[in-house]
């Protein structure tokens, strides 16, 4: 794997924490980056002892301290705009406001100078030098309270969206070409995040050929493995199912057969 590479392991929660001594003790612990709860599928009233499982899990890991990441950004919903930008200014922009000082005192530099006649509250210092908050203030960036206190304000149209967590909630597809196949929105988040154009992404358990189909959309280069001849069938027609056009390269690839695979001959 490259160094810059990642690994995204998807498995069933029975097994998931045993397999995961096995990649901290590969990978190193310290390459360990999350413990993603993939929930996959509405509840369900079966009779069974125990409550009931929506969620898998997705461990990943990095090849190193230097990954290609391309932080990802999940869209706000209405109710995360009216929660997190809860103000409105007079041309109806939404916004909210964020302290422009953080804990800890500086002796000498320039973010503990009085901003308009302010200084720090005690014990803490202007997050930025008094001059960036000076030309803040002239872009109507800082809001003063009645008591005096300067906030800065934080545009809701400028952001780009929230920091993706660690639930993620992709379900299954209804009507699966493949038995396991997984959802392609799922793919795409981690193949965009996780590597760039021309980075070549190997599924070594592709099944139906999604994760190859993913990597072809956006850009990337693939290997798929897979031991199963269904697989393979599934894998081609999912790759057959890429149009070509402008954007989307159609997949131009060759398959290899391994001496001693008993599906060979009947592909
Ligand atoms: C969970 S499925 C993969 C799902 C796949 N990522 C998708 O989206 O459809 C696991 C696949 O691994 C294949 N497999 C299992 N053991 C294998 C092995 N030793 N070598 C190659 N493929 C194997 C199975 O045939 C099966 O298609």
């Amino acid at each position: 794997m490259s160094e810059q590479g990642s690994i995204y392991l998807h498995i069933d929660y029975k097994i998931g924490h045993y397999v995961k001594i096995v990649m901290d003790e590969v990978f190193g612990i310290e390459n360990f980056r999350n413990d993603i709860t993939r929930i996959k599928c509405n509840p369900k009233n079966f009779n069974r002892l125990g409550y009931g499982n929506l969620k898998d899990l997705i461990l990943f890991y990095t090849k190193s301290s230097n990954p290609i990441w391309n932080e990802p950004r999940e869209k706000y919903t209405e109710k995360d705009f009216e929660k997190l930008f809860p103000k409105m200014d007079k041309q109806g922009r939404r916004y909210t406001t964020v302290p422009i000082h953080a804990p800890g005192e500086t002796e000498n530099g320039k973010s503990n100078k009085p901003f308009k006649g302010v200084l720090p509250p005690k014990g803490r210092h202007w997050r930025t030098d008094v001059e960036t908050l000076a030309q803040w203030d002239k872009d109507g960036l800082i809001e003063w309270s009645s008591t005096g206190n300067p906030r800065k304000i934080i545009f809701a149209d400028e952001r780009e969206g929230k920091r993706v967590q660690d639930i993620w909630e992709f379900k299954d597809p209804q009507y699966p070409t493949y038995p396991t196949e997984k959802n392609p929105d799922l793919l795409d988040l981690i193949i965009r995040t996780s590597s760039s154009e021309n980075s070549i992404v190997l599924d070594c358990f592709c099944g139906s050929g999604t994760t190859l189909k993913s990597a072809q959309t956006n850009g990337r280069k693939w290997i798929g493995i897979d031991q199963s001849v269904f697989a393979i069938k599934a894998t081609k027609n999912k790759l057959e199912s890429v149009e070509g056009d402008l954007f989307v390269a159609k997949p131009d690839y060759e398959f290899e057969e391994l001496e001693e695979s008993p599906a060979a001959n009947s592909l």
